[in-house]
Order: C-alpha cells, then structure tokens, then sequence
C-alpha cells in the first residue's frame, strides 16, 4: 500500500482518482480548500487536510508520511481572479516544495495533451513551467497530458439541449476525449510504476461534427449546428483578451483545441454516446 496526497479531488479527474487509488488498496489523503465539496467522493478518502496551494504557509505539514503526490490542481471555470500563473504555476510550484521537504517519492502532474508545442497559450504555458520545474526538483515524476475530457464534452451536450451547438471552424478536426475514469486509471499506474511522460486520449476519434450529431442523436432531436468562421473567432479572441485577459486566454485555447486535430494514444473504452446517455438521464447541468 502507499500512501497518496491528491490535490484537486473536489474535481472533475481529481475525484475519480480518488476512487481509483481506493480501489487499488491505497490510502488516500485529500487535499481541499473547501472540504465541503468532497462529499461525493469521501468513501474513497482515509483522510482530508484542509489547505490552499497559493497560501504557502498552509501546506507546512500536508505532504508528511506521504509517499506519493497526485496533482490535478488548475484553474478551469474557477473565477477567483486568480491567473493560470498564480494557480497552475506557483500552486503546483508550493505543493512541489512541500513534498520535497518531506521526502515524497513520486509526484504525479495532470498538464495537457501537446502542452510542449502549445507554450504560446498562457494556460499551457503555465502547466508547462511548472512541468520544467518537477522534472528539475529531482523527485520521481510522471506527466499526464490527455486531450480533452468528457466533462468538457458535456457543455456541448447542454448546447444541444438548449437547442443550438456552437462550433468554431469547419467542425471537421478530430478529438479522442477521455472520461475521468479511463483516465484515473492510468493516473494510478502512474502512481504506481515508472513512466515519466503519457500522452492520452479515449477510444474513440470523432470530428467536432460528429460529437454535435452525436449530442442531438442521444437527444432525439434534430441537428441545429452553427459553426462560427475561425477568422472571426481569433479576432474576438483579440477584441476579448484587451478587456479580460483571462476569458482571452481561455477562449484561445478553446479556439486552439477546436481548429486543430487533438488526437492522442487511445486508452479506456468508455464512449461519449454512453456519457451523453447518462446525462439525458440527469437534471441539466
Ligand atoms: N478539462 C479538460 O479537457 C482538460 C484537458 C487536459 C488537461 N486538463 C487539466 O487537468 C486538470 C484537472 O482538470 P479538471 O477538469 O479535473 O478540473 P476541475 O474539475 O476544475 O478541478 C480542478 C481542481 O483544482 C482546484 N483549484 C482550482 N483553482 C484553485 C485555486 N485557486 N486554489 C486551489 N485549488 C484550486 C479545484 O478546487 P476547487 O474545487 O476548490 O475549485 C479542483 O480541485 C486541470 O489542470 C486542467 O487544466 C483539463
């Protein structure tokens, strides 16, 4: 058994990695700046420390007797007024430093699929920075960069119930999403073996076009796509990041993963008809 600090549980991936390290018999401490949303994973969780990854001084004690860190840790729809620098640099940057302090073995990073070849996003940029920064420490690492994941997915498939899905571009690049659980699976083999850096994506390949038809098919519902021009979208892209550099920075790596083929080594073999069925059968989002 080792014991595993994860960080980014009350997370979409972070959660199933929780449940997945479970599973496999290993103990799990997790850490939250509000413990409060961890209730849908806590039988998964042997211990929970409450800390925030931008307040060094929180983090003192929180990698002690651990023998593994898993990180999902990044901003994503959070509004904190926080930067990807703030968060995905130097909150990942705070968390290495304490598992170095207590003599962590391996520590487990989440960046994203072509993070290398991406730098000019702030947003990969940032994850990057902090890959450098791990790989430097000298601890045992692994990097985890899948494509895009399900959760994501799923704002296409709210699109399509509200009764338009919005594409940028022609919709014809190509993406293999993965859902959270395929990839906490290999999160923990990462945890557990000695491979440093694991490209991934889903077992399916789809065009943006077909998840749209897959989106009104699952709903019964006949396809009403627009697809925005790509021109137009990179000089909103412009237009917004003037005003929130933020919102800018997202929308561009949004526009980036939409307008360019995202497709990476396959893995798990859970399909997003599946995932769209389990949400027709849910509240909306
Ligand atoms: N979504 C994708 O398609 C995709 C693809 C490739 C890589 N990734 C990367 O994978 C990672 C995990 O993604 P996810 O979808 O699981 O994200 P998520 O559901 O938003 O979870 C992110 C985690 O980071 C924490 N966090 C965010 N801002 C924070 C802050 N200011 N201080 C402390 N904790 C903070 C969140 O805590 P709270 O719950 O308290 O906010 C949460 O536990 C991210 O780094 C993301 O960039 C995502």
């Amino acid at each position: 058994m080792t014991r595993v600090l994860v960080a980014g549980a009350t997370g979409y991936l972070g959660g199933f990695v929780a449940r997945e390290l479970k599973a496999r018999g290993h103990f799990v401490r997790a850490l939250a700046r509000s413990p409060a949303k961890l209730e849908s994973v806590k039988d998964s969780l042997d211990e929970v420390t409450e800390a925030q990854v931008t307040q060094p001084g929180t983090l003192e004690h929180i990698c002690s007797g651990m023998d593994g860190v898993f990180s999902s840790i990044g901003i994503t729809r959070q509004r904190d007024g926080l930067t990807f620098r703030d968060v995905d640099y130097q909150g990942n940057k705070n968390l290495l430093d304490a598992a170095l302090r207590a003599g962590v073995g391996r520590f487990v990073y989440v960046s994203a699929f072509n993070g290398p070849r991406l730098r000019h996003l702030e947003i990969v940029d940032a994850h990057e920075a902090f890959v450098d920064e791990l790989k430097a420490s000298g601890i045992e690492y692994a990097v985890m960069r899948p494509t895009g994941y399900f959760s994501d997915m799923g704002e296409f498939f709210e699109m399509a119930r509200n009764g338009r899905i919005w594409l940028i571009g022609s919709g014809e690049n190509r993406v293999n999403p993965i859902h959270g659980a395929d990839l906490a699976v290999r999160c923990a083999d990462a945890i557990e073996g000695d491979l440093r850096e694991i490209d991934l994506g889903g077992p399916e390949t789809l065009s943006w076009n077909q998840v749209a038809a897959l989106a009104f098919a699952v709903l019964d519902r006949p396809a009403r796509v627009t697809r925005a021009p790509e021109w137009l979208v990179w000089a909103v892209v412009r237009l917004v990041r003037l005003f929130n550099r933020h919102q800018g920075e997202l929308l561009a790596f949004f526009t980036t993963m939409a307008t360019t083929d995202v497709v990476a080594p396959p893995t798990g073999a859970r399909t997003l008809g599946a995932y769209f069925q389990e949400l027709k059968g849910k509240e909306r989002a």
